[in-house]
């Protein structure tokens, strides 16, 4: 079917075909490849957006929804049982008791119930705000957020039982 004749043509035109991709893709090589440059295996882009914000994205990927999220729409009923965590050392009826009584707490400076014996940590930090942030870092993990404080508790880890339970507690004054 083929002649030699043909067959040669083909295969000239196979060939010159791929020098020409080989030059081109050689060209393009050369003009736009950068070199990994030495940061561990991160391979050099030859530019990066920055986006506002991207990092706090990543976060919460790998996180979870945060704290300012679970919180917009916290349970308060569902806070009040989280709370029976809290009761053996903290009353709601302005009286102290192991610890300073809570109503009132959300939004109430710290270590500000009159007449309660606070550690000297907390004390350290009377003049900033119990915020619901502030009491969402407090009770994640009250020694990693305050020091030296003498409230015996390990720490909620759940965001929504924490989110929950500060949302039952700026109800009660
Ligand atoms: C074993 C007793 C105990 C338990 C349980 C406990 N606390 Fe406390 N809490 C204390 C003591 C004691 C202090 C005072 C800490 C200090 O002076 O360092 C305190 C302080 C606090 C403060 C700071 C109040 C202020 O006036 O500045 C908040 C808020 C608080 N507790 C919330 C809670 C919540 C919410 C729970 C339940 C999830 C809880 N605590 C569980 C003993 C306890």
């Amino acid at each position: 079917m083929f002649d030699t004749m043909t067959m040669t043509k083909v295969t000239g035109a196979v060939c010159g075909a791929l020098l020409v991709y080989l030059m081109g893709a050689w060209a393009a090589e050369s003009l736009y490849h950068i070199e990994p440059e030495a940061h561990g295996d991160e391979v050099a882009q030859a530019y990066v957006i920055e986006v506002a914000g991207a990092e706090v994205a990543e976060e919460v990927v790998e996180e979870g929804p945060t704290f300012d999220v679970v919180f917009a729409s916290a349970d308060a009923a569902a806070g009040e049982g989280v709370f029976t965590k809290c009761k053996a050392c903290h009353k709601l009826d302005g009286s102290d008791g192991t610890g300073p009584h809570l109503n009132g707490v959300v939004n109430r400076a710290k270590a500000a119930s009159a007449g309660f014996g606070y550690s000297e940590a907390l004390l350290a930090m009377a003049g900033d705000t119990w915020t619901p942030e502030n009491l969402n870092a407090f009770l994640e993990n009250p020694k990693g957020y305050v020091p030296g404080t003498k409230m015996a508790f390990a720490g909620l880890a759940k965001v929504q039982e924490r989110a929950n339970l500060i949302a039952y507690l700026s109800t009660v004054n």
